[in-house]
């Protein structure tokens, strides 16, 4: 089955929370990137997993792994299990490859073992593994709150060409969100999300856009993304990425979650492809990866094939 990436349209991060992670309000978008995950039950009662890029973890410390013995833990079976990891989203770019992966095993062990669990549990049982993968539940486009375990879904949104951009470095997340609690805490008002812009306040316009005929260009106005402060302080080449982006014809660019990926979007695939070629000929940093997708739907993001 397919286990595709995520970006975040919007992302303000609201504050800390008690239990030490942030209150987030997102709308974020499954995209057409993806790896490619096999499952297979077995005899013998223990989950081994094997991956393509020897760099991936492939013990309890994966996301897919944890979420199997947190699935197999709720409902108090231990069958074996091998899972198998084709990767082809890149590691610490923000585009959430391994809650992807969590959230695929998830529902591809719900079909396999026929436990029809309401999606309502899947997300519950996700929240446990990480605060992405309740997202990669429900999938397509929707909003998300709290840490990340409220997923509101939305409507889909028309299919975007997508040029996707990952620098030679990654962003740790953690470090990410003390760094932005810091840049604030220092008082740079710059870095608040005040009640004036909140994502919620955001999404009606994001709504009203659809129907609007210059959608795309008023993308860039409504873009944005908390976290891009702290990374590109850390690497002002990911400013660079998304002025290149756009000089060669994205509507808009931004990073992707916690970095260090950025996207841009384009108004036709043949855009999208000119432009990563551009990318490719002269990248502003190297070695970049560089990848041409789109918007994925709801219906496609969580299909079992
Ligand atoms: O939930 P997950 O393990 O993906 O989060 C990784 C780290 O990112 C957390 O340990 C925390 O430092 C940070 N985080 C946060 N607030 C969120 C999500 C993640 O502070 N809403």
């Amino acid at each position: 089955m397919r286990s595709f990436a995520k970006v975040n349209l919007i992302l303000d991060v609201l504050g800390t929370r008690p239990d030490g992670y942030h209150a987030i309000e997102s709308v974020m978008q499954t995209i057409g990137l993806h790896d490619t995950i096999s499952l297979t039950i077995s005899e013998g009662g223990t989950i081994r997993l094997s991956c393509d890029v020897p760099s991936i973890p492939t013990d309890e410390s994966n996301l897919a792994h944890r979420a199997a013995s947190v699935l197999f833990e709720s409902r108090g079976i231990s069958p074996g299990l091998d899972i198998r990891i084709e990767k082809r989203i890149p590691a610490e770019a923000g585009l959430g490859g391994g809650s992807s992966n969590a959230a695929a095993v998830l529902r591809g062990l719900d079909r396999l073992l026929e436990l029809r669990l309401p999606c309502e549990e899947m997300c519950a049982l996700g929240a446990r593994v990480g605060s992405d993968v309740p997202f990669f539940v429900v999938g397509g486009t929707a909003f998300v709150s709290g840490r990340g375990e409220r997923v509101d879904p939305l409507p889909d949104i028309p299919p975007m060409p997508m040029v996707i951009v990952k620098p030679p470095f990654g962003v740790s997340t953690p470090w990410s969100y003390r760094r932005l609690d810091e840049m604030r805490a220092a008082g740079d008002q710059s870095e608040v999300t005040g009640e004036r812009e909140t994502a919620s306040r955001r999404i009606v316009e994001y709504a009203g856009f659809r129907t609007l005929q210059s959608a795309v260009c008023s993308l860039r106005s409504l873009l944005s993304n908390d976290l891009e402060a702290p990374a590109i302080e850390q690497h002002p080449e990911i400013e660079e990425i998304k002025a290149t982006l756009i000089a060669s014809g994205a509507s808009a660019a931004l990073m992707c979650g916690s970095g260090s990926a950025v996207f841009g979007l384009f108004e036709t695939d043949d855009r999208a492809r000119a432009a990563a070629d551009s990318f490719v000929a002269a990248p502003p940093c190297r070695p970049c990866l560089v990848f041409v997708t789109r918007t994925v739907t709801r219906e496609e993001a969580v299909r079992i094939e």
